[in-house]
């Protein structure tokens, strides 16, 4: 049976994993022009051809965009992902976005972190400090969540770690903090709603097996 042919949406974290998610529909074919101006305060775009539409929103926002079907597809984090728990299918690693989540802080907070003491942790992914120390390591914390400039917490004194994204490491570096502990690697995932992967399954199966075979050329 033919599928309806309605405006598939995406969702799409605002900053560098939107950017990188448009230049990968770029390689496929898939085109935005209008979402190129970086000077636009538009939210939401459209092409036509494909019965695409796209808005940006926050990135952490954008699972919970994927859960309720206001979007079909979303492109987020694997660390909004962990964080945000959503019922969500993930279906592809998008390879770019790379980074890792780390348990952070002076090389002095490495023998709290050895004896299991009761330390503060500070965060802006509570959930994936809590499941890290309490599931993991079997230490009890106190997480204190913080909305960024996280980096902060040791240097201050609100905190003995943080949880944290470290990408190439210099934020780290400049602020006189090391990696401590590694907890996961990170990048960009593709996340589809469960009912539209349903529902679309033709299309969005397209979609998913263009990247795919765009991801898995050579260079
Ligand atoms: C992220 C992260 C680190 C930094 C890591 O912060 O929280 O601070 O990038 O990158 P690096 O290892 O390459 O230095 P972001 O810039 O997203 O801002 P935020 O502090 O407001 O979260």
């Amino acid at each position: 049976m033919m599928e309806e042919m309605r405006y598939l949406t995406f969702a799409l974290g605002k900053g560098r994993l939107a950017s990188q998610t448009l230049e990968l529909l770029e390689k496929i074919g898939i085109t935005c022009e209008e979402m190129k101006d970086k000077k636009s305060r538009k939210l939401v775009f459209v092409n036509e051809e494909r019965k695409l539409r796209f808005f940006l929103a926050k990135g952490l926002d954008v699972p919970t965009y994927v859960e309720y079907g206001a979007a079909d597809i979303g492109v987020a984090g694997k660390d909004t992902i962990l964080e945000e728990n959503r019922r969500v299918y993930e279906v592809m690693d998008l390879g770019f976005g790379k980074c890792r989540m780390c348990v952070c802080g002076p090389q002095s907070s490495m023998e709290l972190l050895k004896h299991h003491e009761r330390i503060r942790v500070a965060s802006k992914y509570p959930n994936i400090a809590k499941d890290y120390f309490y599931n993991k390591k079997h230490q009890t914390v106190d997480i204190i969540r913080l909305n960024g400039s996280v980096e902060l917490g040791p240097i201050v004194g609100l905190s003995d770690v943080i949880v944290d994204i470290v990408e190439t490491g210099s934020t780290l570096k400049e602020n006189g903090l090391a990696v401590l502990e590694e907890i996961c690697p990170l990048s960009a995932r593709m996340i589809v709603n469960q009912v539209s992967m349903q529902m679309q399954t033709e299309r969005i199966k397209k979609l998913i097996y263009e990247i795919r075979e765009h991801l898995q050329q050579p260079g």
